[in-house]
């Protein structure tokens, strides 16, 4: 019990320094959906190298991001949170947004300019429940320790004061 107190403490104190939860994905390979969290980082996987190729990612339907034999093309909303790994074929979009859950569709034409099979993928955006844990515990112990200072105080006052002033008291308490 202690220990798993002390690690909730560290891990909670550590939480606020350490950069944002970071998911990976493989579009070819995982079968469920890609789940990263609220305001973390995700790493998509699209293939292995992207120098030849020309792809065009859309999030349901709606065109993002294209990329033609090195050359990016990111549209506005995008821009500031998504990048293109070229040389890995990795997308990664930081600042998760809750509505960046949805079906992902990545149209690929190879080195030759043919059309192979689109990457698909999807995301699933959910909260960070770690984090939530870590204010709930947060909250949970301010609670406690209020309640101690009280009772402290509580404890002194009654251990200080006289039988004189507990009469004023009654009197405070009337007035
Ligand atoms: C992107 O960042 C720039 C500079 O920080 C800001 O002016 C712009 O509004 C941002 N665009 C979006 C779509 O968030
Ligand atoms: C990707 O392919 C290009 C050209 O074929 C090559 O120059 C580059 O080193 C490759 N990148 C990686 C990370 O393998």
């Amino acid at each position: 019990m202690e220990k798993f107190l002390l690690l909730l403490v560290l891990a909670g104190g550590c939480h606020a320094f350490l950069p944002p939860t970071e998911t990976k994905c493989d579009a070819n390979q995982d079968t469920s959906p890609c789940s990263p969290v609220v305001g973390g980082s995700v790493c998509i996987k699209l293939l292995n190298n992207a120098t030849n190729y020309k792809l065009i990612c859309s999030k349901d339907d709606l065109p993002f991001m294209s990329c033609n034999r090195g050359n990016l093309d990111i549209v506005e909303a995008y821009k500031n949170r998504t990048k293109f790994f070229i040389g890995t074929g990795t997308l990664k979009i930081t600042n998760v947004e809750r509505s960046d859950t949805g079906q992902y569709k990545v149209e690929r034409y190879n080195p030759d300019g043919q059309r192979e099979s689109n990457i698909v993928f999807s995301l699933q955006v959910k909260e960070d429940i770690f984090f939530i844990l870590v204010i709930a515990c947060f909250a949970l112990g301010a609670v406690l320790l209020i309640v101690l200072v009280v009772c402290c105080i509580c404890r002194k006052k009654q251990r200080t004061e006289s039988k004189g002033s507990q009469a004023k008291a009654v009197d405070e308490i009337g007035f």
